[in-house]
């Protein structure tokens, strides 16, 4: 038998960053000089691999939220942490997919999801194209890697974006309504093959969706925003047992988290 092996050969490698939302206050000034207080004094944090859904109506500040985590947009008050680092840029740490597919259109599709590793420089090329095939398979494009984003669907695009933010494994994943674009089954499709990721690689996750089911289904905690000014007005733990299949969308206490949430919402 060979000698016990570290932590990170059982893929207990370094662990991911815990997320700490601290005093965050955004304010956006418009053209014509008014201020929008996009997000005011918000605080939460998120524990290491842990996976959290930000619900709320639209304009209450949670793409901003979520561009001041990722390092592209400064708070205009507070911080935000990363472990124990201040964010003051974006991090190789982090995967993104944006509320629209951001693609490049002069390159195709297994390049685009290929960028972020060919950037990255650590993977070999037979090992960023298997992993573009093994990627592709899972949001259901196998055989689209030679086509060009204009000539996808809008959905396809966005599948594409989800495959490019999982291309580095990255130990914080930020999704920004990233099943919008979906038809039910392939969303409900891509909530499980998510869940799989999460469950092996354990990821630090916060994921913004206006659909509350979703979030059930996703989450371990779901925050509630309000808007005018943007901030955290509830924190939801969803107790429902891992690993989430199917059948607990027909579950009581899952419609019971669904309806605790909803009526949260301000509308
Ligand atoms: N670059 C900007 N300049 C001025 N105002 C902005 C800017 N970006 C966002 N805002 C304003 O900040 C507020 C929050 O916007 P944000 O995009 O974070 O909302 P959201 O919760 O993601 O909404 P949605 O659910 O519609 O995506 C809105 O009032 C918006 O108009
Ligand atoms: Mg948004």
């Amino acid at each position: 038998m060979s000698a016990p092996s570290p932590a990170s050969a059982q893929g207990q490698a370094a662990k991911a960053s815990p997320i700490h939302v601290s005093a965050v206050t955004k304010v956006f000034k418009t053209r014509t000089g008014d201020e929008v207080l996009a997000l005011a004094d918000t605080t939460f944090k998120i524990a290491s691999g842990e996976f959290v859904s930000i619900v709320g109506p639209s304009g209450c500040g949670k793409s901003t939220v979520m561009r001041i985590i990722a390092g592209l947009m400064e708070a205009s008050k507070g911080a935000v942490l990363l472990g124990s680092k201040v964010v003051t840029t974006p991090s190789p740490e982090i995967g993104i997919a944006f509320q629209k597919a951001v693609l490049l259109p002069w390159l195709p599709v297994a390049r685009n999801i290929a960028l972020p590793a060919e950037l990255e420089g650590r993977m070999a090329k037979a090992e960023i194209d298997a992993r573009v095939d093994r990627l592709l398979e899972m949001v259901r494009l196998k055989g689209a890697g030679g086509r060009y984003p204009g000539e996808l669907s809008g959905g396809m695009q966005q599948r594409v974006s989800i495959a490019r933010a999982l291309m580095t494994e990255p130990s914080v994943l930020l999704m920004d309504e990233p099943f919008g674009a979906l038809d039910a089954l392939t969303r409900e499709h891509m909530h499980d093959e998510l869940l799989a990721i999460w469950a092996a690689n354990r990821p630090t996750v916060v994921f913004i969706t206006h659909d509350i089911a979703e979030a059930v289904y996703l989450s371990d905690r779901v925050l509630v925003m309000a808007s005018r000014p943007g901030r955290v007005i509830a924190d939801v733990p969803i107790d429902l047992p891992r690993p989430r299949t199917p059948d607990i969308r027909g579950e009581a206490r899952f419609a019971k988290l669904g309806a605790e949430i909803r009526a949260l919402i301000p509308h």
